[in-house]
């Protein structure tokens, strides 16, 4: 197999779930951003006004397919090969615009989450930094097939936290940094070397059947559908 002498840039999709102007998660993601190029990455830095969608809708979905809002993130997803999101921490869970965007692009297919690599970050005002809402956003990703990193990072104090657009305490801007920096190598082995790519199945005793599938399979013999 032939390689290219200088392999294509890797590219993620940066935004924080926030609509509020002035949002702690959007700078966050703006500082993600900023770490992702200095380290090589491309990125397609978004908000998340570009996906809000109106509450998801199973006969708006018949009709009409899916909000321009979820057709958006579905199509800056898939001009992506991974995905890093600062998320606010609303009750202890993620907010609901986020899962709302989630779930109306999950309904598109393919569905783009599949083997996709993603990053979670968040920032509070808390003593915890939001950290309850990334656990609970793991959920829906893994089950959408996502490769969530392990490893995510939560701001506390965010809004003392970050000065002129940095963590303004050098070993927590450093552990952030690491955290960004090593996430781009699994994703860069991931994209050039993906000698470890498996197919996502979960099948807990369930036959293959389209209507509760979360990925679309090729055929009968369930060997599901790779991404380029
Ligand atoms: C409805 C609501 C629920 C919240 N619940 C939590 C919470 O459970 N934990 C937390 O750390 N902060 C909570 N907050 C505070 C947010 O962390 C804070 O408003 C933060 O600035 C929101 O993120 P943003 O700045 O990116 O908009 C909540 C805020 C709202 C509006």
């Amino acid at each position: 197999m032939n390689h290219p002498a200088t392999p294509a840039p890797v590219r993620y999709l940066v935004f924080g779930a926030s609509l509020r102007t002035g949002s702690l998660n959007a700078r966050l993601a703006g500082l993600a951003a900023e770490t992702i190029e200095a380290n090589g990455g491309s990125v397609d830095r978004a908000s998340m006004a570009d996906f809000d969608s109106p509450s998801f809708n199973g006969d708006v979905l018949d009709e009409s397919g899916p909000p321009s809002g979820a057709r958006e993130f579905n199509r800056r997803l898939v001009g992506c090969d991974a995905f890093v999101i600062s998320s606010p921490e609303y009750n202890a869970s993620m907010p609901g615009v986020l899962k709302n965007a989630v779930d109306w692009v999950s309904r598109i297919e393919p569905q783009p989450f599949n083997e996709m690599h993603g990053l979670l970050l968040s920032a509070s005002p808390s003593m915890a930094g939001g950290n309850r809402g990334l656990w609970s956003l793991r959920i829906p990703f893994e089950h959408l097939g996502a490769r969530i990193y392990p490893d995510m990072f939560s701001l506390a104090q965010a809004h003392r936290a970050l000065v002129d657009g940095h963590i303004g305490d050098e070993r927590l801007q450093h552990r952030f940094e690491t955290n960004v920096v090593n996430f781009m190598s699994l994703v860069e082995a991931s994209k050039h070397y993906p000698c470890v790519k498996k197919a996502w199945i979960e099948y807990l005793g369930e036959h293959p059947e389209p209507a509760i599938d979360r990925v679309q399979t090729e055929s009968a013999n369930d060997r599901v559908t790779v991404r380029g």
